[in-house]
């Protein structure tokens, strides 16, 4: 297996799937990665759907479609029709897990009332990105769907969170990393040693469109 930081440095978010599913096995190794996550009080809130038929993947297209936006159209470039009146950002995944934390399972901090359930399903779901980018399947986390109508389609109760979907599959042969991938900024700008830097001076505002102004 390769080094932790190599995985990290080459994954990237994959935006056009292959027509080739991912192998049982594969899928398995993602879904252990997962149930190996930390979760608060070791709780293990987490929820996952797995949707792989072709049925359940058309409700995902149908979740994953919008009006145009000028910076998911940007994005994708590589998707099924980024045209100006509809965009969908299915991009084509031959799997999709949909993460969930189950409210009523999550540890809540006794002060401020907070529930993990969130932070508990997005490590999970990071251990699963990575997994998957370790065995070469590709991956994309979508937050950009409409909840409620996932919801309604894959019959998702009210006592679940909806955290995020997750795109599995083998790139597109000519898929390419879109251009917002592949740079960070500066650890300068995102970590304080000892204390913070004078007010105002380390904030940056993103616009609706996602870029930092
Ligand atoms: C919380 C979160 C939400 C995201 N939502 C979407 C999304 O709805 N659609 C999409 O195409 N990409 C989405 N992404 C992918 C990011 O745009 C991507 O990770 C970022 O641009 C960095 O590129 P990279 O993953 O290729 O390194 C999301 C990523 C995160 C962490």
């Amino acid at each position: 297996m390769s080094d932790l930081i190599d995985i990290m440095h080459k994954r990237h978010t994959v935006r056009s799937y292959a027509d080739r599913p991912v192998e049982p096995e594969k899928l398995s190794a993602v879904l252990e990665a997962g149930r190996w996550a930390p979760t608060a009080v070791n709780a293990q809130p987490q929820r996952i759907v797995v949707l792989d038929t072709p049925e359940n993947l058309a409700k995902v297209r149908e979740f994953c479609t919008f009006g145009w936006k000028k910076h998911y159209v940007d994005l994708a470039e590589q998707c099924d029709t980024p045209d100006h009146e509809h965009i969908v950002l299915y991009y084509g995944a031959p799997l999709v897990l949909v993460v969930c934390y189950d409210r009523d399972a999550c540890w809540t901090h006794p002060e401020s009332g907070a529930s993990s359930g969130a932070t508990d399903a997005t490590i999970v779901a990071i251990h699963m990105m990575l997994e998957a980018a370790s065995l070469g399947v590709g991956s994309a986390w979508i937050s950009y769907f409409d909840h409620e109508k996932a919801r309604e389609l894959l019959g998702i109760p009210e006592d679940w969170g909806l955290v995020c979907l997750l795109y599995l599959g083998y790139p597109a042969k000519n898929e390419q990393p879109a251009h917002i991938s592949g740079t960070r900024k500066p650890l300068a700008e995102t970590c304080f040693f000892n204390g913070l830097p004078p007010a105002g001076s380390h904030s940056q505002k993103v616009t609706q469109e996602g870029d930092s102004q």
